[in-house]
Order: C-alpha cells, then sequence, then structure tokens
C-alpha cells in the first residue's frame, strides 16, 4: 500500500498554511524576527502538542503563527510545504490561510497574499504542481471583521479563488457568517466552511442552506443524521476529512472508530487531507498510511479516495479526466491482478 500511495497523483484540498509550520522553520523565524516562543527544544514542541480538544490546538498554533513577519517568510514557510507535496506526489493543492491572524498583529494583508502566490507561482513553475488559494474568516472574530477582511481581499481577487470559515467552532455556527458569504458569493468566491469537525450536525445543514458552500470542510458528524446523509449522497457535495487532525483533536477515540470508509462507501464524495500536518504528526501520505493500517483500507477504496480528490477540487472537468486517467494507468500498473470495475467515481464507474 505505500508504494501505491506514494505512487499515485493526489490532491489536497483542506491545508491550513500556517498548520505546516514546522518546528525547524518556527525556532529559526523565531531567532530571526526576534519573537519570544515558549519552547527552546522540539522536546520540549512535542510535550506542548498533545492538544485535548479544537480550542487547545488553536491557542499554540496561533501563537505559532506570530513567527510570520515579512513576505519572504510567507514565501518560505508556502514554499516547504510545495516541496513536500512534490515528494509526496500531491500535484494539485487548494491552500487555506488565515489572513485575520496576521493583520491582528499588524502585518498588512499585501505581505501575506505576496509571500504565498510567489511561492505558488514559483511552485507551478519549479515544481509543476497547480494551486488555488483560500481565504478564511475566523469564526471566533465577529462579521464585521469578516466583512472587513472581505474588502482587503477584493484587490487580490486574481489570486484568492475561495472563501473558507474556520477556527473556534462551537459557539460560532455559520449562521453567524451569512451575510458575509452571500457577498462573497456575489464577488463570484467559490465558497467552503469548517462544519461537523466539533459541532454536531446542525453546522452542516447550515453551511449549505444558510452559507451555500461548494464543499464542507471536516463534515464528520453527518453520520447522526439520516436525512443529511441521503442528502449529502444526492448532492455529492465534498467533504474534505482529515483523520489525523481528529485523532489528534479527540474528535474521534482513534483510527479504528473512524467513519472515513464507511461514508465512501456509503457513496459519499470524501476526501483525505492533512489539515495542519506540523501539528497533527503527518502529511497527505501519512494520514493514507495511517488509513490503511488502522482501518485496513483496501486498495479499491485507496483508488477512489483519491479519484476523489480530483473530483471535489475546483479543477476544470477536463484537467479532472487527465488526472482520473492517469489513476487508473498507475493503479493498474502496480495492481494487475486487481479488476478496474470496482467503484471509481461515484456513480458511475
Ligand atoms: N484552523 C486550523 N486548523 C483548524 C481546524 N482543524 N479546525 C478549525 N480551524 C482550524
Ligand atoms: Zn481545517
Amino acid at each position: 500500500m505505500k508504494t501505491l500511495i506514494r505512487a499515485l497523483p493526489k490532491a489536497e484540498l483542506h491545508l491550513h498554511i500556517e498548520g505546516t509550520l514546522e518546528p525547524k522553520l518556527m525556532f529559526r523565524l523565531a531567532e530571526k524576527n526576534s519573537v519570544n516562543i515558549p519552547y527552546d527544544t522540539v522536546e520540549e514542541v512535542e510535550r506542548a502538542y498533545q492538544f485535548t480538544s479544537l480550542q487547545s490546538f488553536l491557542d499554540i498554533y496561533y501563537k505559532g503563527a506570530h513567527v510570520l513577519i515579512t513576505e519572504e517568510d510567507f514565501f518560505d514557510l508556502t514554499w516547504a510545504y510545495l516541496l513536500k507535496c512534490k515528494a509526496q506526489h500531491i500535484v494539485h493543492t487548494e491552500i487555506m490561510f488565515d489572513p485575520q491572524t496576521h493583520t491582528q498583529r499588524g502585518i498588512t494583508f499585501q505581505t501575506v497574499v505576496a509571500g504565498i502566490t510567489r511561492a505558488l507561482e514559483a511552485g507551478k513553475e519549479e515544481l509543476r504542481i497547480s494551486s488555488f488559494l483560500i481565504m478564511s474568516f475566523l469564526r471566533h472574530l465577529s462579521q464585521e471583521d469578516a466583512f472587513t477582511t472581505l474588502a482587503e481581499a477584493l484587490p487580490f481577487k486574481e489570486q484568492i479563488l475561495a472563501i473558507g470559515l474556520d477556527s473556534s467552532e462551537l459557539g460560532n455556527p455559520p449562521s453567524k457568517f451569512e451575510e458575509v458569504f452571500k457577498a462573497a458569493k456575489q464577488h463570484g468566491f467559490k465558497l467552503v466552511a469548517h462544519a461537523g469537525e466539533e459541532g454536531d450536525s446542525s453546522y452542516i445543514w447550515e453551511a449549505i442552506r444558510l452559507l451555500n458552500v461548494d464543499r464542507i470542510d471536516h463534515g464528520i458528524r453527518c453520520d447522526e443524521d439520516r436525512t443529511l446523509l441521503d442528502y449529502l449522497v444526492n448532492r455529492q457535495i465534498p467533504l474534505t476529512v482529515c483523520p489525523l487532525s481528529n485523532v489528534s483533536l479527540h474528535t474521534v477515540k482513534d483510527l479504528a472508530h473512524h467513519n472515513i470508509l464507511k461514508l465512501l462507501n456509503r457513496g459519499l464524495l470524501v476526501t483525505v487531507n492533512s489539515d495542519d500536518p506540523a501539528y497533527f504528526g503527518g502529511y497527505l501520505n501519512e494520514n493514507l498510511e495511517a488509513l490503511s493500517e488502522g482501518l485496513d483500507m483496501q486498495a479499491s477504496e485507496l483508488r477512489h479516495l483519491v479519484k476523489n480528490s480530483f473530483k471535489a477540487s475546483f479543477l476544470k472537468e477536463e484537467e479532472k479526466e487527465t488526472f482520473y486517467q492517469k489513476i487508473d494507468t498507475i493503479y493498474k500498473a502496480l495492481l494487475p491482478s486487481e479488476s478496474i470495475t470496482s467503484p471509481g467515481i461515484y456513480p458511475n464507474s
């Protein structure tokens, strides 16, 4: 399975660029920028990264982001992730960033976007990795703050494809951001939102009905509601699931109890993603390997999940088709005895 996981071209659709800040880079930037961080060694960092909930993670994650000051810092952060993509054969990525985490500290919107997009452009040229950028609102802040951030994003519309919603879910339901999502849609942005990570299935319904999202980030609590499950199957609304994140944040007891393969085999359009890989113990391939070990994922399920990563992306249909074919060719070459008639893309093949 490891060989197959490595060999297949993959897309990643749920990745916070601030969540790729590895301790080594954090130490280097802290020193360069004279920013205090509460750790001196990697061991101290590892001890601090024992989370008990989403909020316990966010508190540490926002502190880590304080070391990011200059455009070069955002370039270095993004470039390091793209090199990881190259090593893991991720050929397309849709990256989220949280501008408010930075603008609140006096870093300009322009600094953040310029650093990230310069790296993404270099990634296209030098590494052949395609990418889109998703700007997320912090849901613990007000809708008014989100409107200010949306206004700041408008001069960068060429660089930002979609709008998202993240941070502390409980007590901050999608309904809080209905008006700003409506405005973002009118400006032509695609829409995504975290929902059903810690929050219950009503958060997923709200993201669909009130925010009109194209995709749900996480969404694993959909299994509490049969009507919602049927709805997600019928409409093929994608869920970008992050298994190692769910275990780290205790939203799922362990991988053996994760519902991702049940959702997949019920016909939901689920994908695998790493969320904040520097904090949750692994990038995309490690998430897939963990499913193979913890849930006994089969090769045909892996193929289905990897095809879904393109199907759920914002790529054009003809680009998706090219990747489906590449996946099938590599799958057949590595597993010549496996039937390719097993479910590939629900509900057609
Ligand atoms: N920001 C970064 N990672 C997040 C997650 N898993 N949930 C909500 N907000 C986040
Ligand atoms: Zn996330």
